[in-house]
């Protein structure tokens, strides 16, 4: 097995592994925790193999918004077909923050792929934390923000693309808020990072909104910066998984006309901790 680092600062990719092969596991379990983000190429699976893989990790979080895959209900689909217009997953985000235990990871295998684009940017919240200066780390060290999931996936966006369409559905149970410390402790690393995000966090708690909206804003402008990031170009065959403790991600929506499949599962994870 060959681990390659993708950029300086976040991802690898993983050449020559078998995702059903134990005895590779902790080889893999390694390179996910060093880098956040794997992209272990060409896996020739099936739905039962991309679960086992997952459950090594731990239990499986069925997502309650998207739409399943109709034989396997604990693999969400991530799907845009020929003629529709939006992604899921556009904009900036961290999968589950909306949870008050948000997810560990999320594991995704891509089926079918467009011949061009429909790339997945990761970037890097240690490294954006690590890269404010110290007046403002410790200023954001010592608030919590709120998470919800009303404004993403509950009746306020029944008239969305992706909800009318079927991909996302479920709105009734978009009623969930959550607290989670605006800097986390990584549960595996103890790496400080921001732990905010532009899909999901609502407010910082005590500040006006104002205020909330002014620091909220700065610090996704900073997580934007190119050098905290990285890029995974898709093969049919691929498995990404990324660490949603440690990272953001965002789908790229370049590819009109042409239809993209992943199936994706999420792991559960633990309650997070303030650095
Ligand atoms: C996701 O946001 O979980 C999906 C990312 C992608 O489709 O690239």
């Amino acid at each position: 097995m060959e681990i390659k680092q993708l950029t300086g600062g976040l991802g690898a990719e993983i050449i020559g592994a078998d995702i059903r092969n134990a005895a590779q596991f902790a080889a893999i379990h390694e390179a996910f925790a060093e880098h956040s983000v794997i992209v272990i190429r060409a896996q020739s699976i099936t739905p039962d193999e991309h679960l086992a893989f997952a459950e090594r990790f731990g239990a499986i979080n069925v997502n309650r918004f998207f739409k399943p895959v109709e034989s396997h209900p604990r693999i969400a689909m991530v799907f845009k077909d020929r003629d529709q217009t939006k992604v899921i997953g556009e904009q900036w985000h961290t999968d589950h923050s909306y949870d008050d235990i948000p997810a560990m990871c999320s594991i995704l295998h891509a089926i079918e792929v467009p011949q061009t684009g429909g790339d997945t940017v990761f970037a890097s919240m240690g490294m954006a934390y690590e890269h404010l200066s110290p007046v403002m780390q410790e200023f954001v060290g010592g608030l919590r923000a709120w998470h919800s999931s009303r404004h993403a996936f509950g009746v306020a966006v029944a008239e969305a693309e992706t909800a009318k369409d079927g991909r996302i559905g479920n709105a009734a149970a978009a009623t969930q808020d959550a607290l989670h410390p605006v800097v986390i402790r990584h549960p595996l690393s103890g790496r400080a990072g921001l732990y905010v995000n532009p899909d999901f966090t609502t407010r910082i708690e005590g500040l006006s909104e104002e205020e909330s909206d002014a620091i909220l804003q700065m610090l996704f402008r900073h997580c934007e910066r190119p050098e905290f990031h990285c890029r995974i170009r898709w093969q049919a065959g691929d498995v990404t998984m990324w660490d949603n403790r440690a990272t953001w991600h965002k789908a790229i929506n370049d590819y009109p006309g042409q239809r993209r499949l992943m199936h994706r599962v999420t792991v559960e994870g633990c309650a997070l901790d303030a650095a």
